[in-house]
């Protein structure tokens, strides 16, 4: 099979309901680290992992996500005539061509599988990725380009891995390990959400992904899995049974689980320590509330 990755599918049709009451009116991909929302630093991550055509699987509620990507312009008319070039220039960045984008809706949330499984007629007879823009990846390449590469070594299905602690297993999807070869792992198993102390190994998956079409059509015979949801990990799983391969790939780079409270903090703070226009106040900030905190105690 044709091993370029092109496609990728953004599902953003969840409810959000770790991040309420902001998600009762704001998606939570709209939701920013620093000034950029959630959904930018994905759609940036595909761009340079050349990914050309963007689906977005959304739901009721999520329309100033769709507006987010229209053009503004007046906006940039005004900032035109202000001179403000910096700015001009970083909303120029923020625009998608027409045609580049489809939006299709799922229309009741019945699970990341089911959702991108909504998909299925748009991507055709090619492998595409799969982001969770909450799974934000700082790093020196983007998490999907290292996988996109790997990729075109190994063809197959392949899943974005890391170590998590054993206490953390039971929230991810988790690799039972066949072999290792450097930052690739083959699977022989995948279990989502394993129950405490049943998880075949600590190689947790997270937000990316590269499948075939052949993992989409595995949906029409799995059911309801964890939690009741239909779950991408079950149809990936369905792959490595019927003797496909399916492999992790250790990414190089920090991810932040921006779908929790903590991790959306711990991002922001990184994020803005990261930026040369806001690294020596904030800093300053932090240390004089460390040092304020540590008088208290
Ligand atoms: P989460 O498990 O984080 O669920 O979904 P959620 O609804 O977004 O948030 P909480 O748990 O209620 O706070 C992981 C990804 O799968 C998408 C979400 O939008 C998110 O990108 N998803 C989940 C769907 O698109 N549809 C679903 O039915 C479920």
């Amino acid at each position: 099979m044709n091993r370029k990755v092109s496609k990728a599918i953004f599902p953003v049709a969840g409810l959000g309901t770790r991040f309420l009451p902001a998600t009762k009116s704001v998606p939570k991909e709209i939701m920013t680290l620093v000034d950029r929302p959630l959904i930018q630093y994905a759609i940036d991550e595909a761009r340079a992992a050349g990914i050309e055509d963007f689906i977005f699987v959304t739901s009721r509620g999520k329309s100033a996500l769709e507006d987010y990507f229209d053009l503004a312009p007046d906006l940039e008319a005004a900032l035109e005539r202000s001179g403000k070039t910096e700015l001009l220039e970083i909303l120029r960045n923020t625009n998608m061509d027409s045609g580049t984008i489809a939006y299709l809706r799922q229309h009741k949330a019945l699970g990341l599988g089911h959702a991108v499984s909504c998909a299925r007629k748009l991507i055709g007879d090619e492998p595409f990725a799969v982001i969770l823009p909450d799974d934000v990846i700082a790093a020196e390449k983007s998490c999907l380009q290292q996988m996109v590469e790997a990729y075109q070594e190994t063809g197959g299905a392949m899943v974005a891995t890391m170590e998590v602690s054993s206490a953390q297993t039971s929230s991810y999807g988790v690799l039972d390990v066949a072999t290792e070869n450097g930052r690739i792992v083959s699977a022989k198993g995948m279990v989502e959400k394993p129950a405490q102390g049943t998880a075949p190994s600590n190689l947790a998956v997270i937000g990316r992904y590269i499948l075939t079409p052949q993992v989409l059509s595995n949906f029409d015979t799995i059911g309801r899995g964890a939690g009741g949801e239909i779950q991408l990990t079950d149809a990936i799983a369905a792959e490595i049974d019927a003797g496909r391969d399916v492999f992790g790939y250790r990414f190089d780079g920090q991810r932040y689980d921006c779908g929790s409270k903590a991790g959306f903090l711990q991002a922001t703070v990184a994020f803005a320590l990261a930026r040369d226009e806001l690294r020596d106040e904030f800093a300053a900030f932090l240390n004089e509330m460390h040092a304020t905190k540590q008088a208290a105690q």
